[in-house]
Protein backbone atom coordinates (compact mmCIF):
# COMPACT_ATOMS: atom_id res chain seq x y z
CA UNK A 1 0.00 0.00 0.00
CA UNK A 2 2.41 2.72 1.25
CA UNK A 3 6.17 2.80 -0.97
CA UNK A 4 8.83 1.91 1.24
CA UNK A 5 11.17 4.72 0.02
CA UNK A 6 8.94 8.10 -1.06
CA UNK A 7 11.66 9.73 -3.27
CA UNK A 8 9.08 13.10 -3.24
CA UNK A 9 7.20 14.27 0.01
CA UNK A 10 6.50 18.02 -0.90
CA UNK A 11 4.84 18.25 2.53
CA UNK A 12 8.77 18.72 3.40
CA UNK A 13 9.03 22.05 2.42
CA UNK A 14 6.06 23.13 4.21
CA UNK A 15 7.59 20.91 7.46
CA UNK A 16 8.62 24.64 9.45
CA UNK A 17 7.41 27.93 9.73
CA UNK A 18 10.97 29.27 9.20
CA UNK A 19 11.19 27.11 6.22
CA UNK A 20 7.33 27.95 4.72
CA UNK A 21 8.70 32.05 5.05
CA UNK A 22 12.22 31.36 3.26
CA UNK A 23 9.90 29.55 0.23
CA UNK A 24 7.18 31.86 0.02
CA UNK A 25 6.77 32.85 -3.42
CA UNK A 26 4.23 35.49 -3.18
CA UNK A 27 4.55 38.23 -0.09
CA UNK A 28 1.81 40.74 0.53
CA UNK A 29 2.84 43.71 2.26
CA UNK A 30 1.93 47.76 2.80
CA UNK A 31 3.64 48.53 -0.28
CA UNK A 32 1.27 46.49 -2.71
CA UNK A 33 -1.94 48.66 -1.37
CA UNK A 34 -4.22 51.65 -2.32
CA UNK A 35 -6.86 52.34 0.00
CA UNK A 36 -10.21 54.40 -1.31
CA UNK A 37 -11.63 56.44 0.29
CA UNK A 38 -14.81 57.94 0.47
CA UNK A 39 -15.44 62.14 0.58
CA UNK A 40 -18.38 64.55 1.50
CA UNK A 41 -18.59 68.24 2.53
CA UNK A 42 -19.09 69.10 6.26
CA UNK A 43 -16.50 68.83 9.35
CA UNK A 44 -16.01 66.21 11.73
CA UNK A 45 -17.80 63.94 9.85
CA UNK A 46 -17.83 60.26 9.27
CA UNK A 47 -21.02 58.61 8.32
CA UNK A 48 -20.99 55.05 8.25
CA UNK A 49 -21.81 53.20 4.77
CA UNK A 50 -24.36 50.23 5.98
CA UNK A 51 -23.17 48.06 3.47
CA UNK A 52 -19.37 48.85 3.98
CA UNK A 53 -18.60 47.67 7.62
CA UNK A 54 -16.05 50.04 8.49
CA UNK A 55 -15.81 52.71 5.90
CA UNK A 56 -17.56 55.99 5.98
CA UNK A 57 -18.11 58.79 3.65
CA UNK A 58 -15.71 61.33 5.34
CA UNK A 59 -15.47 65.17 5.86
CA UNK A 60 -12.03 66.48 4.56
CA UNK A 61 -10.45 67.23 7.98
CA UNK A 62 -11.55 63.12 8.86
CA UNK A 63 -10.31 61.86 5.37
CA UNK A 64 -6.77 63.32 6.08
CA UNK A 65 -6.31 61.57 9.43
CA UNK A 66 -7.60 58.45 7.87
CA UNK A 67 -5.06 59.25 4.93
CA UNK A 68 -2.52 59.67 7.97
CA UNK A 69 -3.42 56.74 8.76
CA UNK A 70 -2.38 54.93 5.77
CA UNK A 71 0.64 56.31 5.48
CA UNK A 72 1.71 55.57 9.00
CA UNK A 73 1.60 52.07 8.28
CA UNK A 74 3.50 52.11 4.99
CA UNK A 75 0.57 52.25 2.46
CA UNK A 76 1.81 54.46 -0.36
CA UNK A 77 -1.74 55.82 -2.04
CA UNK A 78 -4.87 56.57 -1.63
CA UNK A 79 -7.79 56.61 -4.48
CA UNK A 80 -10.82 59.32 -3.43
CA UNK A 81 -14.14 59.32 -4.37
CA UNK A 82 -16.53 62.46 -3.89
CA UNK A 83 -20.18 61.40 -2.46
CA UNK A 84 -22.39 64.69 -3.49
CA UNK A 85 -26.09 65.83 -2.98
CA UNK A 86 -28.25 65.89 -5.56
CA UNK A 87 -28.48 69.80 -6.03
CA UNK A 88 -24.32 69.18 -7.38
CA UNK A 89 -25.34 66.43 -10.09
CA UNK A 90 -26.73 67.37 -13.61
CA UNK A 91 -26.91 65.13 -16.91
CA UNK A 92 -23.55 66.39 -17.94
CA UNK A 93 -21.58 66.04 -14.28
CA UNK A 94 -20.82 70.24 -14.89
CA UNK A 95 -19.42 70.23 -11.24
CA UNK A 96 -16.45 67.65 -11.78
CA UNK A 97 -14.41 70.35 -13.38
CA UNK A 98 -14.73 73.12 -10.81
CA UNK A 99 -11.42 74.04 -9.64
CA UNK A 100 -13.05 74.43 -5.99
CA UNK A 101 -15.31 71.23 -5.69
CA UNK A 102 -15.28 69.09 -3.05
CA UNK A 103 -13.07 66.41 -4.88
CA UNK A 104 -10.54 69.32 -5.81
CA UNK A 105 -10.24 70.92 -2.10
CA UNK A 106 -10.32 67.22 -0.86
CA UNK A 107 -6.76 66.51 -2.48
CA UNK A 108 -5.31 70.32 -2.24
CA UNK A 109 -5.98 69.60 1.80
CA UNK A 110 -4.11 66.12 1.62
CA UNK A 111 -1.21 67.31 -0.43
CA UNK A 112 -0.79 69.97 1.88
CA UNK A 113 -0.63 67.70 5.23
CA UNK A 114 0.97 64.61 3.96
CA UNK A 115 3.13 65.67 0.38
CA UNK A 116 4.57 62.10 -0.14
CA UNK A 117 1.31 60.28 -0.07
CA UNK A 118 0.11 59.25 -3.33
CA UNK A 119 -3.23 60.68 -4.33
CA UNK A 120 -5.23 58.70 -7.14
CA UNK A 121 -8.47 60.06 -8.35
CA UNK A 122 -11.52 58.55 -10.35
CA UNK A 123 -12.27 59.85 -14.08
CA UNK A 124 -15.80 59.18 -14.86
CA UNK A 125 -19.42 60.94 -14.50
CA UNK A 126 -21.11 58.48 -12.06
CA UNK A 127 -20.59 60.68 -8.66
CA UNK A 128 -21.63 64.25 -10.59
CA UNK A 129 -24.32 62.67 -12.84
CA UNK A 130 -28.00 63.01 -12.39
CA UNK A 131 -28.21 60.02 -14.60
CA UNK A 132 -25.67 57.75 -12.20
CA UNK A 133 -24.07 56.96 -15.77
CA UNK A 134 -20.50 57.24 -16.44
CA UNK A 135 -20.79 58.91 -19.48
CA UNK A 136 -23.38 61.30 -20.75
CA UNK A 137 -26.75 59.99 -21.56
CA UNK A 138 -28.58 61.22 -24.90
CA UNK A 139 -31.90 60.66 -25.67
CA UNK A 140 -31.26 57.35 -24.24
CA UNK A 141 -28.13 56.51 -24.87
CA UNK A 142 -24.35 56.44 -23.65
CA UNK A 143 -22.68 59.20 -25.86
CA UNK A 144 -19.22 58.52 -26.12
CA UNK A 145 -17.63 61.24 -27.88
CA UNK A 146 -19.79 64.07 -25.86
CA UNK A 147 -18.43 62.71 -22.84
CA UNK A 148 -14.18 62.45 -23.84
CA UNK A 149 -14.07 66.38 -22.97
CA UNK A 150 -16.15 66.05 -19.69
CA UNK A 151 -13.57 63.44 -18.54
CA UNK A 152 -10.45 65.42 -20.39
CA UNK A 153 -11.58 68.68 -18.10
CA UNK A 154 -11.87 67.09 -15.31
CA UNK A 155 -8.53 65.19 -14.67
CA UNK A 156 -7.50 68.56 -15.79
CA UNK A 157 -9.00 69.80 -12.84
CA UNK A 158 -8.01 67.07 -10.45
CA UNK A 159 -4.16 67.07 -11.99
CA UNK A 160 -4.65 70.96 -10.97
CA UNK A 161 -5.40 70.11 -7.37
CA UNK A 162 -2.23 68.24 -7.08
CA UNK A 163 -3.79 64.66 -7.97
CA UNK A 164 -0.72 62.26 -8.87
CA UNK A 165 -2.64 59.56 -10.96
CA UNK A 166 -6.16 59.54 -12.46
CA UNK A 167 -7.64 56.49 -13.01
CA UNK A 168 -10.46 56.97 -15.94
CA UNK A 169 -12.66 53.93 -14.78
CA UNK A 170 -15.51 55.44 -17.22
CA UNK A 171 -14.75 52.69 -19.87
CA UNK A 172 -15.59 55.14 -22.57
CA UNK A 173 -13.66 54.47 -25.74
CA UNK A 174 -10.67 56.90 -26.63
CA UNK A 175 -10.40 58.31 -23.43
CA UNK A 176 -6.97 58.03 -22.11
CA UNK A 177 -5.78 59.72 -25.32
CA UNK A 178 -8.34 62.40 -24.72
CA UNK A 179 -6.98 62.67 -21.32
CA UNK A 180 -3.12 62.59 -22.01
CA UNK A 181 -3.65 65.27 -24.27
CA UNK A 182 -5.18 67.49 -22.26
CA UNK A 183 -2.82 66.87 -19.49
CA UNK A 184 -0.04 67.14 -21.75
CA UNK A 185 -1.55 70.75 -23.23
CA UNK A 186 -1.41 71.71 -19.64
CA UNK A 187 1.82 71.01 -18.90
CA UNK A 188 0.66 68.42 -16.24
CA UNK A 189 3.09 65.66 -18.11
CA UNK A 190 4.45 64.17 -14.85
CA UNK A 191 0.25 63.12 -13.87
CA UNK A 192 0.21 59.41 -14.84
CA UNK A 193 -3.29 57.58 -16.22
CA UNK A 194 -4.13 54.40 -14.59
CA UNK A 195 -6.59 53.58 -16.86
CA UNK A 196 -9.08 50.85 -15.71
CA UNK A 197 -8.49 49.21 -18.51
CA UNK A 198 -10.62 45.81 -18.03
CA UNK A 199 -13.91 46.86 -16.31
CA UNK A 200 -16.81 45.02 -16.35
CA UNK A 201 -20.45 45.53 -15.59
CA UNK A 202 -20.16 43.91 -12.64
CA UNK A 203 -22.96 43.14 -9.66
CA UNK A 204 -20.01 43.44 -7.18
CA UNK A 205 -20.18 46.99 -7.16
CA UNK A 206 -23.61 47.46 -5.17
CA UNK A 207 -21.96 48.60 -2.38
CA UNK A 208 -20.18 50.87 -3.57
CA UNK A 209 -23.11 52.70 -5.83
CA UNK A 210 -24.96 53.02 -1.90
CA UNK A 211 -22.36 54.92 -0.66
CA UNK A 212 -21.70 57.24 -3.69
CA UNK A 213 -25.94 56.92 -3.77
CA UNK A 214 -24.50 56.56 -7.85
CA UNK A 215 -26.74 53.71 -9.07
CA UNK A 216 -27.93 54.47 -12.80
CA UNK A 217 -31.17 55.78 -12.89
CA UNK A 218 -31.91 53.83 -15.61
CA UNK A 219 -30.76 51.06 -17.56
CA UNK A 220 -27.37 49.39 -16.48
CA UNK A 221 -23.59 49.58 -17.85
CA UNK A 222 -23.38 46.66 -20.71
CA UNK A 223 -22.96 49.33 -23.50
CA UNK A 224 -19.66 50.35 -22.32
CA UNK A 225 -18.55 48.23 -18.81
CA UNK A 226 -17.43 44.44 -20.05
CA UNK A 227 -18.78 41.32 -20.37
CA UNK A 228 -18.30 39.18 -17.56
CA UNK A 229 -17.98 36.47 -19.88
CA UNK A 230 -15.67 37.74 -21.77
CA UNK A 231 -11.85 37.44 -21.69
CA UNK A 232 -10.28 37.71 -24.94
CA UNK A 233 -11.87 41.38 -25.49
CA UNK A 234 -9.79 42.54 -22.43
CA UNK A 235 -7.20 42.34 -24.97
CA UNK A 236 -8.49 44.64 -27.01
CA UNK A 237 -8.73 47.16 -24.51
CA UNK A 238 -4.90 46.61 -23.61
CA UNK A 239 -3.91 47.45 -26.66
CA UNK A 240 -5.91 50.24 -27.26
CA UNK A 241 -4.75 51.69 -23.59
CA UNK A 242 -0.95 50.61 -23.83
CA UNK A 243 -1.01 53.09 -27.71
CA UNK A 244 -2.95 55.53 -26.13
CA UNK A 245 -0.26 55.83 -23.24
CA UNK A 246 -1.58 54.38 -20.14
CA UNK A 247 0.67 54.02 -17.25
CA UNK A 248 -0.92 51.57 -15.74
CA UNK A 249 -3.79 48.86 -16.62
CA UNK A 250 -6.49 48.23 -14.01
CA UNK A 251 -8.86 45.11 -13.50
CA UNK A 252 -11.81 45.41 -11.98
CA UNK A 253 -13.11 43.78 -9.87
CA UNK A 254 -10.77 41.65 -8.57
CA UNK A 255 -10.84 37.97 -7.23
CA UNK A 256 -13.36 36.79 -9.32
CA UNK A 257 -11.52 38.30 -12.44
CA UNK A 258 -7.94 36.78 -11.19
CA UNK A 259 -7.85 35.39 -14.47
CA UNK A 260 -7.86 38.26 -16.38
CA UNK A 261 -5.25 40.02 -14.28
CA UNK A 262 -2.92 36.90 -15.21
CA UNK A 263 -4.35 37.31 -18.68
CA UNK A 264 -3.13 41.37 -18.31
CA UNK A 265 -0.07 40.45 -16.81
CA UNK A 266 1.14 38.15 -19.32
CA UNK A 267 0.16 40.61 -22.36
CA UNK A 268 1.45 43.72 -21.00
CA UNK A 269 4.89 45.35 -19.57
CA UNK A 270 2.77 48.07 -17.58
CA UNK A 271 2.52 47.94 -13.96
CA UNK A 272 -0.73 46.32 -13.02
CA UNK A 273 -3.86 47.13 -10.58
CA UNK A 274 -6.72 44.99 -9.50
CA UNK A 275 -9.32 46.60 -7.25
CA UNK A 276 -10.84 44.64 -4.71
CA UNK A 277 -14.24 46.11 -5.07
CA UNK A 278 -16.82 46.66 -2.58
CA UNK A 279 -18.97 43.71 -2.72
CA UNK A 280 -15.91 41.66 -2.38
CA UNK A 281 -15.23 43.16 1.33
CA UNK A 282 -18.76 43.73 1.80
CA UNK A 283 -18.92 39.85 1.59
CA UNK A 284 -15.93 38.92 4.22
CA UNK A 285 -17.67 41.19 6.35
CA UNK A 286 -20.95 39.79 5.93
CA UNK A 287 -19.82 36.04 6.18
CA UNK A 288 -18.10 37.00 9.08
CA UNK A 289 -20.67 38.87 10.89
CA UNK A 290 -22.61 35.86 10.88
CA UNK A 291 -19.36 33.83 12.14
CA UNK A 292 -19.16 31.92 8.90
CA UNK A 293 -15.59 33.34 8.08
CA UNK A 294 -12.80 34.54 9.63
CA UNK A 295 -12.48 38.24 8.48
CA UNK A 296 -8.79 38.57 8.91
CA UNK A 297 -7.60 35.66 7.26
CA UNK A 298 -9.77 35.93 4.68
CA UNK A 299 -8.97 39.12 3.94
CA UNK A 300 -4.98 38.46 3.74
CA UNK A 301 -5.88 35.08 1.62
CA UNK A 302 -7.79 37.35 -0.91
CA UNK A 303 -5.48 40.43 -1.04
CA UNK A 304 -2.62 37.57 -1.38
CA UNK A 305 -4.68 35.80 -4.10
CA UNK A 306 -4.17 39.06 -6.20
CA UNK A 307 -1.28 39.83 -6.11
CA UNK A 308 -0.57 35.65 -7.01
CA UNK A 309 -2.56 36.47 -9.83
CA UNK A 310 -0.42 39.11 -11.51
CA UNK A 311 -1.58 42.66 -9.72
CA UNK A 312 1.77 44.85 -8.58
CA UNK A 313 -0.98 47.23 -7.29
CA UNK A 314 -4.24 46.29 -4.91
CA UNK A 315 -7.28 48.75 -4.58
CA UNK A 316 -8.69 47.63 -0.95
CA UNK A 317 -11.48 48.86 1.45
CA UNK A 318 -9.27 46.74 3.75
CA UNK A 319 -6.25 48.17 2.90
CA UNK A 320 -5.90 49.55 6.35
CA UNK A 321 -6.54 46.12 8.51
CA UNK A 322 -4.44 44.47 5.97
CA UNK A 323 -2.02 46.63 6.81
CA UNK A 324 -1.82 46.58 10.38
CA UNK A 325 -1.92 42.79 10.59
CA UNK A 326 1.12 42.38 8.35
CA UNK A 327 2.94 45.15 10.87
CA UNK A 328 1.89 42.65 13.53
CA UNK A 329 2.99 39.40 11.54
CA UNK A 330 6.27 41.28 11.60
C1 LIG B 1 -17.35 54.58 -11.06
C2 LIG B 1 -16.74 53.54 -10.26
C3 LIG B 1 -17.37 52.41 -9.73
C4 LIG B 1 -16.44 51.80 -8.93
C5 LIG B 1 -15.26 52.54 -8.97
N1 LIG B 1 -15.46 53.60 -9.83
C6 LIG B 1 -18.75 51.92 -9.85
C7 LIG B 1 -19.35 51.68 -11.15
O1 LIG B 1 -18.70 51.61 -12.18
O2 LIG B 1 -20.58 51.58 -11.16
C8 LIG B 1 -16.71 50.56 -8.12
C9 LIG B 1 -15.81 50.31 -6.99
C10 LIG B 1 -16.29 49.34 -6.00
O3 LIG B 1 -17.32 48.66 -6.16
O4 LIG B 1 -15.61 49.24 -4.98
N2 LIG B 1 -17.04 54.72 -12.36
Amino acid sequence: MYPRVMLVRPRRNRSRPALRRLLQETRLCADDLVLPLFVQEGEGLASPIASMPGQARLSIDRLVERAAEAEALGIPGVVLFPVLPDEAKDSRGSTSSKPDGLLQRAIRSLKEALPSLLVITDVALDPYSSDGHDGVLVDGRIDNDETLPILAAMAVAQAQAGADLVAPSDMMDGRVASIREALDAADFTEVGIGSYCTKYASAFYGPFRDALDSAPREGDKATYQMDPANAREALREVELDEAEGADWLMVKPGLVYADIIRLVRDHSALPVAAYHVSGEYAMLHAAAERGWLDYEACLLESLVSLKRAGADVIFSYGALDAARLLARQG
